[in-house]
């Protein structure tokens, strides 16, 4: 049991589901050489009910040799559309997965073709070739949209309008997966903007929405670590709602958080 003591509300989600997975818990991290993936990577590995960790990238993750990594299976895919059978039988049995593909259409001259293939299509094919795989029951599969993201497709959106309708839609997709298939349970998460200053360009981002904010209307945001770990708590207890909002994953990362490092008596 992960939050034995802890309190988790489901106050949209019907009660009959079954919250907390247990142990030797089974997750796919999809993007996990990204921003986020990475630290949801990192974090996994120091949560002892999380037994296997399938990292699903274009690239082999590459993790600090002193930290025991054992438990990660690089599963390495040419593309995130595209699923054979040596891949979903990879997937066979996993409790959950964290969405973090995406494409944001900031550089110059990108297709948004592109940008919609990565965002939209690719999280509609994973998900399906995770369900084709045989999960366990229940299966968590939380997504990552943004903040901002409207519910109504008729709206624009007063930033990037385009990019926010597809992902308005993606996320109307994503809300109807469980009414399909059984025993599976989807959750969205809009964070505002990743706070990281890890790299020079991302470093320029996160002070780029600073001066946004001091123009416009304040954007919310959040730190990696908090996220990462909110994620990972709303996988192993269950979804506290169908879409969090940044604010819901800024209580529940420092909540997550700070139960870990509560020494706790044996
Ligand atoms: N960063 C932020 O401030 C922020 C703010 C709000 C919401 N979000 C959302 O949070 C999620 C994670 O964000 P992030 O910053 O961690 O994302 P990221 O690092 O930019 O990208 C995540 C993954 O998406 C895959 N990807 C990117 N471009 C691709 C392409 N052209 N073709 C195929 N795959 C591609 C990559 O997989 P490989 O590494 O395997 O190539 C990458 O690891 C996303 O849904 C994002 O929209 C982020």
């Amino acid at each position: 049991m992960h939050h034995i003591s802890l309190p988790v509300l489901h106050t949209e989600i019907p009660s009959t589901q079954e919250s907390n997975l247990g142990t030797n818990m089974k997750l796919i991290i999809a993007g996990a050489n990204g921003l986020l993936g990475t630290e949801i990577v990192r974090q996994s590995l120091q949560i002892p009910e999380i037994t296997q960790v399938v990292a699903l990238v274009h690239q082999t993750v590459h993790l600090d040799e002193s930290i025991d990594s054992s438990k990660v299976k690089n599963v390495v895919i040419d593309d995130y559309g595209q699923y054979p059978d040596d891949v979903k039988a990879e997937f066979a049995g996993a409790s959950a997965c964290t969405w973090t593909v995406a494409l944001t259409p900031l550089q110059p001259g990108i297709d948004f073709a592109e940008v919609k293939r990565v965002c939209q299509d690719y999280t509609k094919l994973g998900f399906e070739a995770m369900c084709e795989a045989g999960p366990a029951r229940p299966f968590r599969f939380i997504y990552l949209s943004a903040g901002g993201t409207p519910r109504d497709p008729t709206k624009d959106p007063v930033i990037l309008p385009e990019f926010f309708i597809m992902r308005c839609n993606t996320e109307l997709m994503v809300q109807r997966f469980p009414t399909e298939k059984e025993g599976l349970e989807v959750c969205i998460a809009q964070p505002g903007v990743i706070a990281n200053y890890t790299t020079w360009s991302r470093a320029l981002v996160a002070n780029l929405w600073r001066i946004i904010n001091r123009f416009g209307q304040s954007l919310p945001s959040i730190q990696r670590s908090e996220l990462a770990a909110a994620v990972l708590s709303q996988v192993m207890d269950g979804f506290e709602k169908r879409t969090l909002a940044n604010s819901d994953l800024v209580r529940l990362g420092r909540r997550e958080l700070k139960f870990r490092s509560t020494p706790r008596s044996s």
